[in-house]
C-alpha cells in the first residue's frame, strides 16, 4: 500500500471511531471537523474517555456597558444547571460588590461561599479575589471599543454621574470639546467619565497624559498575565467560541439572548472626529482595547478563521432552536420597562432619558391553560438585578440545608472546611439540578428600587 492509502485508511478509521464516541454531538463534531477545526477542539467538546470535566471555577470581571450582562447571564445559568455556588454581594453592597470600592472578600455574602463563580460588578483586586476563589480559577473579562462604549456610558449615566450631568443640554460634543470643564477626578462616580475599563480592572484612570501610553502598555501586559481570556464585545460570538474552548464547555452552555440594551433611537452615531476625541480622552482604555483586540484575533487565527466562522454559525443555529423551543417562534418582542407586565423581567432604568429595553412574555404564553416556558427560558431573559436576588435566595436555602446548625458568626471560620468538602467532589455533567426548585414562586417576587 502506498503511504497515501495508509494515510487515508487512518483518517477513515479515526473518523469512524470519532463518530462512535461522540453520538450526541455528532453534528457539531462532524461539521466542525469538515470546516477546518483542529481535532483538539472536537475532543474538548467531550473527551473520548467518558465526559471530560467542564471547568467550573470562573471569575468574570464584569465591566460597564460592554455586553457583560449577557456573559453574566450565561454564567448564572451554567452555575444553576451544575449546582455551583456563585459569590453574591452582601445586601448592603446592592447587586454589585460595593463598586466602586476596590473588591474585598468581606463584600461576599457568607451564604454564597466558598464560591465557584464570581461575576457581579466589582473593582478588580487580584489579591482579594485570590483569597476568595479556588486556585484553579480562570479569569475572564470583556472590553468594548472605546468610542461606542463612551457614548453608551455618557447616555446611560447622564443623570447619575455628575461629570456628565453638568454638561449643558446633555451634549456629548460639548463634553468632548472641553472635558476638563465638567470632569472632576475625585468626585463620586467620576469613573464613568474617563478610562472606565482601566478603573474596573483596578488601574489608575487619571494617569497624566504624558505617562499614559507607557502606563497603559505596562498595565495591559500585567492584565494579560491575570486574564486567560479578554473577550471583545464587537466580536462577541467569536469570543464565546474561545471561551467555550477555554472552559471545555458545550455549545449549549454559551447560548444567550442580548440583555440590557438601549432602544435604537437612544443611540447616536459618532463622527470619526468625536471618536478620535473620545479615544484621546480615554487614552489608557484605548490602548488596552487595541492590545486585547489584537490578542483576540491572534487567538482566533490560531484556531483557524474558517473553524471560528463555522462555529459561530452553529452557535446561532443552536440559539435559534432554543428560542424556538422556549418562546415558540421567535424571541418575545423587546419592550420598554413600563410595558413589561412581569416585574421580574423589567430591566433597571438609569434615568428617564434612556430607555433600556427588555423582554416580556407574549400574552398567549401568560394566559391560563397555556404551558409556561421552562425556567431556563425565563432565566435567559431575566435582568441582572432580579436574577441576582433569586440566586441569593436559592443559595441561602441550600446553605441552611447544608449547615443547619451554623450561625452566621461561625461562617467565616468554616469557609476553608467547606471548600475542602467542595473540592473533593467533581462535577458530573449528567447529574445537573433542574432549575425548577429554585424558581418556584420566583416570578411572583416583587422588585425593590435599586
Ligand atoms: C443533526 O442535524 C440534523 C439536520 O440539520 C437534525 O435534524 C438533527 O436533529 C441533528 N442531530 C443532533 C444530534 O443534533
Ligand atoms: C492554593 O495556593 C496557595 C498558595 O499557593 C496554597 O497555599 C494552597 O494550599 C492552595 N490551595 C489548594 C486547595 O490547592
Ligand atoms: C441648549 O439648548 C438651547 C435650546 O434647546 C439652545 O438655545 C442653547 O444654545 C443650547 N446650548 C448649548 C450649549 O448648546
Ligand atoms: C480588531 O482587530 C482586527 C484584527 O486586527 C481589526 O481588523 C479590527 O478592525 C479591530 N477592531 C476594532 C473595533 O478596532
Ligand atoms: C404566540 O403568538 C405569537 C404571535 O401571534 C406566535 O408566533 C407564537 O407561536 C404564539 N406562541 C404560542 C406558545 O402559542
Ligand atoms: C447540590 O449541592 C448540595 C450541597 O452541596 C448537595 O447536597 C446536592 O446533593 C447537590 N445536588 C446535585 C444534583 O448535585
Amino acid at each position: 500500500m502506498s503511504q497515501k492509502k495508509i494515510f487515508l485508511a487512518l483518517i477513515a478509521i479515526s473518523t469512524v471511531s470519532f463518530l462512535l464516541h461522540h453520538g450526541g454531538h455528532l453534528n457539531l463534531t462532524l461539521e466542525a471537523f469538515w470546516f477546518g477545526c483542529p481535532i483538539s477542539m472536537a475532543s474538548s467538546t467531550r473527551g473520548s474517555g467518558g465526559p471530560s470535566a467542564k471547568h467550573t471555577s470562573v471569575a468574570f470581571l464584569k465591566t460597564h456597558k460592554t455586553a457583560s450582562s449577557t456573559v453574566q447571564n450565561i454564567l448564572f445559568r451554567f452555575a444553576e444547571r451544575n449546582n455551583l455556588t456563585v459569590a453574591l454581594p452582601i445586601t448592603t453592597c446592592d447587586h454589585q460588590f460595593c463598586y466602586p470600592r476596590p473588591f474585598s472578600a468581606h463584600f461576599v455574602h457568607p451564604h454564597t461561599t466558598p464560591p465557584d463563580i464570581i461575576t457581579s460588578h466589582l473593582r478588580f483586586s487580584r489579591t482579594e479575589l485570590r483569597r476568595l476563589m479556588p486556585n484553579s480559577t480562570i479569569y475572564i473579562t470583556i472590553l468594548r471599543e472605546p468610542g461606542a462604549m463612551f457614548e453608551s456610558l455618557f447616555t446611560y449615566f447622564n443623570q447619575y454621574c455628575l461629570s456628565f450631568k453638568r454638561v449643558p443640554n446633555g451634549s456629548l460634543e460639548t463634553f468632548l470639546d472641553h472635558p476638563w470643564s465638567y470632569y472632576r477626578p475625585e468626585e463620586k462616580d467620576s469613573m464613568y467619565a474617563r478610562n472606565t475599563l482601566t478603573f474596573d480592572l483596578g488601574g489608575d484612570k487619571d494617569r497624566p497624559s504624558s505617562e499614559a501610553p507607557a502606563y497603559a502598555r505596562r498595565f495591559a501586559t500585567e492584565m494579560e498575565r491575570v486574564f486567560s481570556l479578554v473577550m471583545i464585545a464587537e466580536y462577541f460570538d467569536e469570543s464565546l467560541v474561545l471561551l467555550r474552548r477555554l472552559l471545555s464547555w458545550d455549545l449549549n452552555d454559551v447560548l444567550y439572548v442580548s440583555l440590557n440594551m438601549r432602544t435604537p433611537d437612544s443611540k447616536s452615531r459618532l463622527s470619526s472626529e468625536n471618536t478620535a476625541k473620545i479615544r484621546a480622552w480615554n487614552a489608557i482604555d484605548s490602548i488596552l482595547y487595541d492590545y486585547f483586540n489584537a490578542s483576540l484575533w491572534r487567538q482566533l487565527r490560531e484556531l483557524g478563521l474558517s473553524c471560528v466562522k463555522r462555529e459561530v454559525q452553529l452557535l446561532r443555529q443552536f440559539r435559534d432552536r432554543l428560542v424556538h423551543r422556549c418562546f415558540g417562534g421567535h424571541l418575545p418582542p423587546l419592550r420598554s420597562a413600563a410595558q413589561i407586565m412581569n416585574k421580574e423581567l423589567r430591566p433597571w432604568q438609569p434615568s428617564a432619558k434612556v430607555a433600556i429595553v427588555g423582554y416580556d412574555l407574549p400574552v398567549n404564553m401568560t394566559q391560563k391553560g397555556r404551558v409556561p416556558p421552562p425556567d431556563e427560558c425565563l432565566k435567559m431573559i431575566m435582568p441582572e438585578v432580579q436574577y441576582t436576588r433569586l440566586l441569593l435566595r436559592s443559595e441561602s436555602l441550600r446553605y441552611r440545608k447544608r449547615f443547619p446548625l451554623r450561625s452566621s458568626q461561625q461562617t467565616s471560620r468554616t469557609v476553608g472546611q467547606a471548600r475542602a468538602h467542595k473540592e473533593s467532589r467533581s462535577l458530573n455533567p449528567q447529574t445537573s439540578k433542574t432549575m425548577s426548585q429554585s424558581t418556584k414562586g420566583a416570578l411572583r417576587l416583587s422588585q425593590s428600587p435599586v
